[in-house]
């Protein structure tokens, strides 16, 4: 369900030691009439329910004629609140017979003296009391609590009390570092002993209450080992809408207040992953993430599908329903390469491709014809490589090939080095044996312990290494300084791709695969310039053409 978020003022009766909107407490809440005008908006652009926030929404009057009229719209609705004005059993019976679809319920701690310490208002007996009537009025009740310097040691046995009243969901949340949180750094636990606290309730309330369904908010998947998909943040929860009252307009929600290390782009969860809210990267106890470094497939097959798994990710070729294969290539990113056109036959069947405009047939989709294929003669992969030549034979000064494998250029970089014009270095772990001219150099190593002096090169050339870099947090800060002021990197590689056969190899086996990533050119992109180079020219995959992209680019 597409869920839109309407902020309807900042007015609240608790006052919430971190409260990220406490700087907002005395704009003005917004008029019966403008949040009628908001919730009309929101369902134009498509949502099915609307939940209101503020700010407290129970404290409005209007909120009775609020929740009908946007029923008598067709939209479900939701509260977040704080919740204490339903313990008055009328007032709960009143807006549960409205229709009221869904409760987002804060709740700071088991004990009476942590819980008003937080919420700097007596209020646990009320908050548990609304509890009650919302679960006896059978509506859906998420119970949120922010971890905090205050209720860090309480979590096992705030879940056991939670959990013996039954709600639809009991959620934990780090404290996002933000407007009254800021105020006193003792609120803000280091976000890696929240985390361990977390996880901590979690096996307890797992343990002891089986049945019991839990979520969690503002820590990635390697903060939480194990409990990845328990992520419940507006995105996960289907919100598709967000709007602060002071705002002229909707927003889908987004992770711009989430950050990431330089780390984490080593890690393979990187673009599932949301990072840690803004300011923990820079507190003196940064958050202990730990990227997953794990190699990757760069292809999947379509193989014919058999009658036992029919499946969503099928295509017809020619008639023939094909399904994708291996299954680490999610339905998303089939769709996704697919959509690049990046859909090939193998010449001759071989399903291991080393040089592609030699092995692979490009597919193009016939026009109206479904998903339907036709081979395309022409080597999709030339223009690229024909630009590489150019730029090789145009190369001058100190050149280092990163992942130079059997020198692809060879003859013409030999050549160079003969003239004088050139001086090269190739960097591989695995070397051909052989022997090389004065000027020309190779080194047995990867790109992580290489060593050179830096500013010690004009040119440093990526052709097809880039996803076979194990630890860009390593390498690219080092290639950047082993350029000279003015120098240029260099950056060729391919997207992932699909590859049809006619049917699945006998001997096909999962992989030793060797690719770390299947970047886009934008993905590289933002990659190199968080580790500080400039894009200068970027050609990014043509659907009509082969899956390479290529990116030129200088230290900043
Ligand atoms: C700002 S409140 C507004 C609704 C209502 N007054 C309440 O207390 O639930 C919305 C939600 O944001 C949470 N929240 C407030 N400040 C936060 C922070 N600094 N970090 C994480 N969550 C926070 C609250 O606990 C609550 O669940
Ligand atoms: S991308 Fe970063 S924060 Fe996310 S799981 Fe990986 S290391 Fe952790």
């Amino acid at each position: 369900m597409k869920k839109a978020l309407l902020k309807v003022g900042y007015t609240c009766n608790n006052n919430c030691v971190f409260c990220h909107s406490r700087p907002l407490r005395r704009a003005p809440d917004l008029t019966t009439r403008e949040i009628r005008r908001r919730i009309l908006q929101a369902r134009a652009l498509g949502a099915e329910m609307v939940v209101l926030s503020g700010g407290e929404p129970t404290l409005r009057q209007d909120l009775p004629a609020l929740l009908r009229f946007a029923r008598e719209h067709g939209l479900q609705t939701g509260l977040i609140t704080n919740g204490r004005r339903f313990v008055y059993p009328g007032f709960a019976a009143g807006l549960a017979s409205l229709g009221l679809g869904f409760v987002y319920l804060s709740f700071h701690s088991p004990s009476r003296r942590t819980h008003a310490l937080s919420a700097r208002t007596d209020s646990l007996p009320e908050t548990l009391g609304a509890l009650a009537q919302l679960i006896r009025l059978g509506v859906p009740v998420t119970v949120n609590t922010v971890v905090t310097g205050h209720n860090i040691g309480d979590l096992p046995a705030l879940v056991d009390l939670l959990a013996a009243r039954r709600p639809d969901k009991i959620k934990l949340s780090a404290l996002e570092p933000k407007g009254a949180a800021l105020d006193d750094p003792a609120l803000c636990p280091p976000l890696g002993a929240a985390a361990r606290a977390i996880a901590a309730a979690l096996r307890h309330g797992r343990a002891r209450h089986p049945a019991q369904r839990f979520g969690c908010e503002g820590l990635p998947p390697c903060l939480l080992p194990g409990f990845a998909e328990l992520n419940d943040d507006l995105i996960a929860d289907g919100f598709t809408l967000f709007r602060e009252a002071f705002e002229r307009r909707f927003f889908p929600p987004d992770y711009r207040n989430r950050a990431k290390a330089a780390a984490c782009f080593d890690c393979a969860l990187y673009d599932a992953c949301p990072g840690v809210f803004k300011g923990y990267l820079d507190l003196p106890d940064p958050p202990p993430l730990k990227p997953e470094v794990r190699p990757r497939s760069n292809s999947f097959v379509f193989a014919p599908a058999d009658a036992d798994r029919p499946g969503p990710d099928s295509i017809w070729l020619a008639s023939r329903p094909y399904q994708a294969e291996p299954a680490d290539f999610s339905p998303a990113e089939v769709a996704a390469t697919l959509r690049r056109g990046q859909l090939y036959a193998a010449r001759g069947g071989r399903h291991m491709s080393l040089d592609h405009g030699r092995d692979l047939i490009k597919l193009r989709p016939v026009a109206g014809g479904g998903r339907r294929y036709r081979p395309c003669r022409r080597n999709v992969f030339a223009p690229l490589e024909r630009r590489l030549e150019r730029l090789v034979r145009a190369l001058q000064g100190d050149v280092l090939e990163v992942g130079c494998g059997a020198v692809r250029f060879y003859a013409l970089l030999a050549a160079a080095s003969r003239a004088g014009r050139l001086r090269y270095v190739g960097v591989d772990p695995e070397l051909p044996r052989k022997r090389v001219p004065a000027g020309m150099r190779l080194v047995r190593s990867d790109i992580e312990s290489f060593a050179a002096a830096d500013a010690s090169f004009d040119h440093v050339l990526l052709l097809r290494s880039y996803d076979h870099i194990r630890l860009p947090s390593v390498a690219f800060p080092k290639l950047r300084r082993l350029l000279r002021p003015g120098g240029r990197l260099t950056v060729v590689d391919g997207t992932a791709f699909g590859l049809v056969l006619p049917r699945l190899p006998a001997d096909a086996k999962a992989g030793e695969f060797q690719h770390y990533r299947n970047h886009d050119s934008r993905q590289a992109r933002t990659l190199l310039e968080a580790f500080g180079f400039k894009v200068l020219r970027e050609i990014p995959v043509d659907p009509a053409g082969g899956n390479e992209w290529l990116l030129e680019a200088e230290p900043r």
